[in-house]
């Protein structure tokens, strides 16, 4: 395994560009200082158009659990009934913190391949309206499911429920549109699409969730929002942030605004194409179908896939994630986030045919798809 250059294929944390991390070394600040007070409310404003908000968004050291963890405990106290919209791993995670919080779990499972249906949430609604908060996942990194949270926040019709969204693996790779979808908060995390190392989470909340949280009876001190939002006032965090990560947002955002939000949205459609034809030219199946495949992460049906990875992995230096759940063995994803382009998936899947002895059709496939999209 060449060790000075790994190849993440994996879904989060994503590669880091070089001149990311080179920001990352910059010599420490004082968080309570000017220098970070001119940065940091920055980085937060240039994250709002990828959000699709006008409300704040806060920033909370730790990984992208510790956002999914706010959210939980400053709407959810105990007995407050919750529906938590499960498709795999990540949509569970949300049910185990909404118990942890002892609210009273509601769970509208959809099968671990596919996507979660809108009319299935309304329907679910219709008959539950003593529900308070809904708990989905936008692009659900276990089974590579990307769900249409604009249909499902719609389906909640009349229903007062408000909705959060994890998009710790779309943000920055897939449309977020957090005020015109009606989303009532939105959590995310540095290291998948962003192109930042790990370390950093995101949460903004609407006008009426904060009035939820200013009522919530949950113990909480690190992650009480209000904390957050009083600081921010300041342009700072109320404790002391990974500022270093704010150094690498601040370069990544940049690229991110170079290349453009749509042309952004476009590479990642573009891979995930390319990854999905190359993959059936293989003669695999692919876990999702067309009309739920996420634009950053695939996930490929393979008998023995954890020591076809590791193969990979020891001989070529390439690092694909295995299956969650009840795919673990049984699946291999591939990410293709952030800080990746085309020439990346030509080169995964060359991988992937030479692993498999199948010469040609895979590499064949995907620039076929290039070529007609470029
Ligand atoms: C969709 C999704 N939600 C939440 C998380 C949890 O993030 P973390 O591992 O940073 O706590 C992940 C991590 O892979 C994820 O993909």
């Amino acid at each position: 395994m060449y060790r000075f250059k790994p190849e993440l294929r994996i879904p989060g944390p994503a590669p880091v560009p070089p001149q990311v991390s080179m920001r990352v070394a910059s010599p420490m600040i004082n968080h309570r200082g000017r220098e970070f007070k001119g940065m940091f409310p920055c980085v937060m404003e240039r994250l709002k158009p990828l959000f699709g908000t006008e409300n704040s968004i806060y920033m909370i050291t730790g990984s992208g659990t510790s956002g999914m963890e706010a959210a939980v405990s400053n709407l959810v106290s105990p007995g407050t009934p919750v529906l938590c919209l499960v498709g795999g791993f990540f949509g569970q995670r949300w049910a185990d913190l909404c118990r942890a919080y002892e609210g009273e779990v509601h769970i509208l499972q959809c099968p671990w391949d596919g996507g979660i249906e809108p009319a299935q949430v309304g329907e679910y609604l219709d008959d539950h309206p003593e529900i308070e908060v809904i708990f989905v996942v936008h692009n659900e990194s276990s089974t590579g499911v990307l769900n249409d949270i604009k249909a499902i926040s719609a389906a909640r019709g009349n229903h007062e429920a408000l909705l959060v969204v994890d998009t710790v693996s779309s943000l920055g790779g897939a449309r977020v549109e957090m005020d015109k979808w009606n989303l009532d908060v939105v959590i995310s995390a540095s290291q998948k699409c962003l192109m930042a190392p790990p370390g950093v989470a995101f949460l903004s909340a609407s006008p009426r969730a904060r009035e939820k949280m200013a009522q919530c009876q949950s113990s909480r001190y690190y992650f009480d929002i209000a904390r957050y939002e009083k600081f921010m006032e300041k342009g700072e965090t109320p404790f002391t942030p990974n500022i270093s990560n704010v150094f690498a947002l601040n370069e990544a955002l940049t690229i991110l605004e170079e290349e453009g939000i749509e042309n952004t949205f476009a590479r990642h459609l573009l891979m995930k194409e390319m990854v999905r034809e190359g993959v059936k030219a293989l003669g695999l199946e692919l876990l999702v179908e067309d009309r739920f495949a996420s634009p950053t992460v695939t996930a490929v049906k393979l008998e023995n896939a954890d020591a076809f990875r590791e193969n990979i992995r020891v001989r070529y230096g390439v690092e694909f994630a295995g299956g969650q759940g009840p795919h673990a063995g049984k699946v291999f994803r591939i990410g293709h986030m952030g800080y990746a382009t085309p020439l990346d998936m030509l080169t995964t899947l060359a991988v992937l045919e030479i692993a498999l002895e199948k010469y040609g059709a895979a590499v064949t496939a995907a620039e076929l798809v290039m070529n007609q999209k470029n």
